[in-house]
């Protein structure tokens, strides 16, 4: 694999890559990101994941450079290039440079960048061990549906979990969990696969979606509503999704323990997201 970066238009070794001192987004936090599961070097989900960068971008009144298609074409000679195989793509696009202002530029010229970073699969969830989930109040904004760059938030609560000896924080406001700081949470109620509402509080995962219909297609009932603490701890399973961790089972929620093994719906939806991503990649 080679270090090589996209960046506003051409491919170039990584450690040539330069980014301005005035662009918004190191100095605001002003862009949104992306980031796409490679599988033997072809994407997962790709057309899904340039959908969601579009609308995160009109969340913020962001004019993408390119359009979707060159877009592709370009990430997909970026994969080429760097012979990445098992690997992850991690996007970012700002609202570029200007002289540091709150107010937008009046004519922005975003920057636009990605590159490929190794990311070894994942153990089967039957196969790893529990997650420990602790709550953490929700201090977030409430347009979590963007996938901004300002992970300031999740940064903390993730930290303050993994201080306290937990792997991922959850986020709770009034009793009510909305999803970790890093992946979408999800809790199988007799035979009902639970999870909160994309929106303000819960970003529409990728692999939230993909479960989402694999789910039903296993007859599972899917209800997208919110989920209470009180319901989670009686739930039968608890997992959570992303496109690095795929799914990961969840043992705890802060003190309570909620099984010593993965639990056999969770294995299941694990191996349909595994044909899933087959299906799709080996195409
Ligand atoms: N994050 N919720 C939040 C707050 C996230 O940051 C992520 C993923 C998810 C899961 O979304 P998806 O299935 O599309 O990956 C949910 C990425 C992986 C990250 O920040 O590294």
């Amino acid at each position: 694999m080679t270090d090589l970066i996209w960046l506003n238009g051409e491919i170039i070794p990584m450690a040539d890559a330069r980014i301005g001192v005035e662009d918004r987004g190191f100095q605001f936090a002003d862009g949104v990101y992306e980031v796409i599961r490679l599988y033997n070097s072809k994407p997962f989900t790709l057309n899904e994941h340039l959908a969601r960068l579009h609308q995160s971008a009109r969340g913020i009144g962001l004019s993408p450079p390119l359009s979707m298609e060159q877009l592709s074409r370009e990430i997909h000679k970026l994969i080429a290039q760097s012979q990445a195989k098992e690997a992850m793509v991690y996007l970012q696009m700002t609202r570029g440079i200007a002289p540091r202002n709150h107010q937008f530029p009046d004519h922005p010229k975003p920057t636009l960048l990605f590159y490929t970073r190794p990311l070894p699969p994942v153990p089967p969830p039957g196969q790893a061990s529990g997650v420990k989930l602790c709550a953490i109040p929700d201090e977030r904004w409430k347009r979590c549906w963007i996938k901004s760059i300002a992970l300031l938030p999740n940064i903390l609560a993730k930290n303050h979990a993994i201080s306290n000896g937990f792997d991922e924080a959850a986020f709770v406001e009034e009793g009510i969990l909305s999803e970790c700081s890093s992946s979408n949470l999800f809790a199988i109620v007799a035979n009902t696969l639970v999870t909160a509402p994309a929106g303000p509080r819960v970003l529409p995962g990728i692999t939230r979606a993909v479960l989402l219909d694999l789910a039903s297609r296993a007859g599972l009932q899917v209800d997208e509503r919110q989920l209470r603490e009180q319901e989670l701890q009686r739930a039968d399973e608890v997992f959570i999704t992303s496109t690095t961790r795929e799914i990961s089972w969840v043992s705890h929620y802060n003190q309570h323990s909620f099984a010593s093994h993965c639990g056999p719906k969770t294995l299941k939806l694990h191996q349909a997201l595994r044909a899933r991503i087959t299906d799709e990649t080996a195409r």
